[in-house]
């Protein structure tokens, strides 16, 4: 960073000119990268494999794949949402200084757009004092959600009628307040971890003269290349997570997530939004409770996510099925029963993250949430993501509020909604239509 705001932004947007745009089908254009990648990667091993200690001082070894894994940042829609999420996220909430007005807004989308796009490509903005660290791009997304007070202060009118804190859910929730709301969220994917220091490093470094970080969220999934790609992740209790959830493939994900459907609006052409739940997992009490009954609780089996009525994973669930003294195989307060749609529009995409933390220590301290003398701190950041949460999400939550087995182990402990804007072409900065 230099001196004023207005400079950095007149030398960050000077280098984004080579941007790429997002293709309408940001889906494939990851698989096909993953895959190169993947390949590159039994490439690069082999090589290794076969080249044995005579190769190991080689001063110029194979470019690690990862380095040539762009998400393309600019399109109609931004990345982040349907496309594939990588191993590792941070989720970064902002509050804007009071007094911000709209230029100071403005001035700063600009600005972190200008930085993001260039990260995500693999090039270090101009103010970037550490530049070699940003040419790993490892699929980096950087996604913006606005809180309500971002609308408050650029243009009220726009405000969706759903962006406000959700209604509380009193026999579940025990939220802290250091977990909830924001006026800015910046969502970071990445294979890679290094690449998401930097790129959190280089934003709030731009953000910082205009906001404070009012809390920041980490979560992974199984390191790239570990799993097949496709496979849908594990939580920490050790289910398979996401099975039933819109999809590229098919119409569902345009329907459901950006809203082109004939009930439902999204709040902008080429946005969506963004429910986040932290939910605490306590894995000692977990662990006290056997195979079948974790099974009953969610009504799927634990080794591939199949439904209790079905032996593969896609199995569709028979919730009528009954067995032999006429109960419903998979029970009235399990998991799935109670979050399956009940309306022709609640569907959500969950694309969560597991987090996981130091554990209580000697002296009692817990760092998030009291852990009653287990060995566990961890959870899920849960990241719903629809056209309208109030006619999707919502009716889900609270039939899971008011029943549902896996209640036992979890507390909501956070929660925030966010409008993501549409994506922006070159030249162009994201939730610029708030200003027109
Ligand atoms: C830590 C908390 C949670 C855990 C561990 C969890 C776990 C699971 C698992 C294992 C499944 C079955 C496989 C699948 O389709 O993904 C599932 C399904 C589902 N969950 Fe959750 N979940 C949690 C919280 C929530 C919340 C807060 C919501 C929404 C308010 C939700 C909504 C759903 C939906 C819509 C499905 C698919 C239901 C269907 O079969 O149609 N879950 N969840």
């Amino acid at each position: 960073m230099t001196g004023s705001f207005d400079e950095d932004y007149e030398n960050a947007t000077a280098d984004v000119e080579q941007v790429p745009a997002r293709p309408a089908s940001s889906r494939r254009t990851f698989v096909a990268g993953a895959l190169g990648a993947g390949a590159g990667v039994a490439a690069t091993l082999g090589t290794q494999y076969a080249a044995g200690a005579s190769e190991r001082n080689s001063p110029t070894p194979a470019a690690p794949p990862l380095q040539e894994a762009r998400v393309p940042f600019y399109g109609q829609r931004q990345a982040g949402v349907d496309t594939p999420a990588p191993s590792y996220a941070l989720f970064i909430a902002l509050d804007l200084n009071s007094g911000t007005d709209a230029g100071g807004v403005q001035r700063l989308l600009r600005v972190l757009t200008s930085d993001a796009a260039s990260l995500t490509q693999g090039t270090a903005p101009v103010v970037d004092q550490e530049p070699e660290l940003a040419t790993v791009p490892a699929h980096l997304t950087v996604t913006f959600g606005f809180g309500e007070r971002i609308f408050d202060i650029v243009n009220p009118a726009k405000k969706p009628a759903w962006l406000q804190p959700l209604p509380a859910f009193e026999k579940i929730d025990q939220l802290q307040d250091q977990w909830n709301d924001g006026d800015l969220l910046l969502q970071l994917c990445s294979s890679d971890r290094f690449t998401l220091a930097h790129a959190q490093r280089m934003l709030l470094k731009t953000a910082r003269s205009m906001s404070r970080v009012r809390w920041v969220q980490e979560g992974f999934r199984r390191a790239y290349g570990s799993e097949p790609n496709g496979q849908t992740m594990r939580n920490l209790f050790g289910q398979v997570d996401g099975t039933i959830n819109p999809s590229t493939l098919d119409d569902s994900m345009d329907r459901f997530v950006w809203g082109n459907h004939e009930e439902l609006e999204p709040w902008e052409p080429g946005g969506t939004s963004l429910v986040i739940r932290r939910i605490h997992m306590n894995l000692d009490t977990w662990a006290q409770s056997d195979r079948p009954a974790r099974e009953d609780a969610v009504g799927r089996n634990l080794t591939n996510g199949a439904p209790l009525t079905g032996t593969q994973e896609h199995d569709p669930a028979d919730l009528s099925a009954t067995n032999e003294l006429g109960f419903t195989v998979i029970a009235p307060y399990a998991h799935i029963r109670r979050a399956s749609a009940q309306s022709r529009v609640e569907r959500i995409l969950r694309r969560g993250y597991n987090y996981d933390l130091p554990v209580q220590n000697a002296s009692g301290f817990s760092e998030h949430f009291e852990t009653d003398g287990g060995v566990s701190n961890s959870g899920l950041i849960f990241c719903s993501y629809q056209a309208d949460p109030l006619l999707q999400f919502l009716p889900i939550q609270e039939r899971l509020a008011e029943l549902d087995m896996l209640n036992t182990w979890t507390v909501p402990i956070g929660s925030a909604v966010f409008a993501l804007p549409a994506g922006c072409e070159q030249g162009g900065f994201i939730g610029e239509n708030l200003f027109t």
